[in-house]
């Protein structure tokens, strides 16, 4: 620690001035006595002698620098009482109070968080920032610019999270910022057999158009039923009560218990299927000739999805067995892999309310842009944001954009933000309506400068950090 200046001018509980005799920085830690921690938030000169208003034009400017003086303002976070902080500050300080910079060593065995995890350092100080693991709860996003090192943070947080004993699942959209980082732990979509549902919309929302939902989605029950057996599938329709058919309860019921992975899809029998329902659905014969057609042509074929390891309900098992399973969701079409998250993330919250018990997991999605506004996995991630935290289900959602990006609901419910450069300032307004921005700076930040803020924050308040550049356990 090194006295670097003292109190001076009017003091309050939240800032203090502090006329310096030694340089500081804006975002270095200082101590303002013995018990209170702030940030430099800015520096200013000031010369009495040089005042704008002053009538006096000094003929010797070097003379009159004699008068100059350097002030900083900091913003105070907290006291240090008996080792321990305290994100209060219940007095002001007496001006001459002596001011010292934060250095590398001064911090480290004070008491700030219980179990705490790292990510990265304070800059100037080299401080370890300890951060509350208990945080991801209450739902974190980290937001920047492309290039700020957002996946690479969300990588070494991951990392801290398993070793405070948090199961994480990650979504990789890219395939590239996950899946090669941990080999063992992923699962590639094309080893996921989807939802009927998403499968109906990829066929329909593809290639028949989206009006023809129904028509697909019948046709994949009266698959599933029938195990591509024409005369089956007759039988199934008609029971249902179309056609001259009388309705039937037994065959639905039947159907419940039916897995489509435990089957074989076979696309000729399919075809046929499709073009049997859309008979009992009464759609026009040119209809159904141009669908058939379409559906061919299309490449969308069944049988690729023939042998596939694992099911919706056996990705939600496998998660909650392991400390990390990285879901590497690159492959498959984009319904697909909205069908994978939205019955991976919902499946979670019904494990979780059937088992009234806390499962202690994080869900990362990265891009989030694609996925967490207006998307069909959307309303499923909301329900996490409003209600997770009730059973230890956390999202960490990571994007470029603050508002644009991410569902309102979503944002409302997130009480941590990690946030870098942004590209629209109005984000950073935003961002201000759900953690506590004070008056930071984040026109300075480079690749792996981030501002921690909200219940991660040791501080609730913003603290610059930045990550390890390697993990180190
Ligand atoms: N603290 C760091 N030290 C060294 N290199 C870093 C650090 N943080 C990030 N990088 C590097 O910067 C590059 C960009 O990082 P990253 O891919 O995490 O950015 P991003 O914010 O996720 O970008 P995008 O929005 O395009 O996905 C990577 O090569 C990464 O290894
Ligand atoms: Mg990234």
């Amino acid at each position: 620690m090194r006295e670097v200046g003292f109190v001076v001018g009017r003091t309050s509980t939240k800032w203090v001035t502090v006329r310096l005799e030694e340089e500081v920085l804006i975002n270095d830690l200082v101590l303002v006595g013995d018990e209170l921690l702030g940030v430099v938030r800015g520096v200013s000169y000031a010369n009495p002698t040089m005042s704008p208003y002053s009538p006096f034009t000094p003929t010797n400017v070097e003379a009159v620098r004699a008068y100059e003086y350097l002030n900083a303002s900091v913003e105070l976070y907290g006291s240090l009482v008996s080792g321990r902080f305290d994100p209060r500050v219940l007095t002001a300080t007496p001006t001459g109070t002596p001011v010292y910079k934060v250095e590398k060593g001064d911090l480290e065995n004070l008491r700030f968080i219980e179990d705490p995890i790292f990510i990265g350092e304070h800059p100037s100080s080299g401080w370890p920032l300890p951060l509350d693991p208990r945080a991801v709860d209450y739902h974190i996003a980290v937001v920047g610019s492309t290039g700020s090192g957002k996946s690479h943070l969300v990588r070494i947080l991951v990392r801290e999270l398993v070793k405070v004993g948090r199961k994480v699942v990650i979504f990789d959209h890219t395939g590239a910022d996950y899946a090669p980082f941990f080999k063992e732990e992923t699962v590639p979509d094309t080893d996921v057999f989807p939802d009927m549902l998403s499968l109906a919309e990829v066929m329909a929302n593809k290639v028949l158009g989206k009006e023809y939902l129904d028509d697909v989605e019948v046709a994949l029950y009266a698959y599933l039923y029938s195990e591509g057996d024409v005369g089956k599938a007759r039988e199934f329709m008609e029971s249902l009560g179309f056609g001259n058919g009388q309705f039937d309860m037994s065959t639905i019921l039947e159907l419940r218990d039916k897995s489509p992975m435990g089957i074989g899809w076979d696309d000729e029998s399919f075809i046929a299927i499709l073009r049997l329902v859309m008979g009992y659905l009464k759609r026009r014969e040119h209809t159904v000739a141009k669908s058939l057609f379409r559906l061919v042509k299309s490449g969308i074929s069944l049988g690729s999805f023939n042998g596939r390891r694992y099911g919706i309900d056996d990705l939600v098992d496998l998660i909650l067995n392991r400390d990390l399973t990285v879901l590497d969701i690159s492959s498959e079409t984009l319904p697909i892999r909205y069908g994978i998250m939205r019955g991976v993330v919902s499946g979670l919250m019904e494990r979780a309310e059937r088992s009234g018990e806390r499962l202690d997991v994080a869900i990362v999605v990265d891009e989030a842009q694609v996925y967490a506004r207006g998307q069909p996995p959307t309303e499923a991630l909301s329900d996490v944001a409003r209600r997770g935290r009730k059973w230890g289900i956390g999202l960490i959602l990571v994007s470029q954009r603050w508002v644009s990006d991410l569902d309102m609901n979503i944002r409302a419910n997130i009480n941590s933000v990690v946030f870098s450069s942004l590209q629209s300032s109005s984000d950073l307004e935003d961002i201000g309506k759900v953690v506590s921005l004070g008056s930071i700076d984040i026109g300075v930040l480079g690749t792996g400068d981030f501002y921690i803020t909200g219940l991660l924050s040791p501080f609730r308040r913003p603290i610059l950090v930045h990550t390890f550049g390697e993990y180190h356990e």
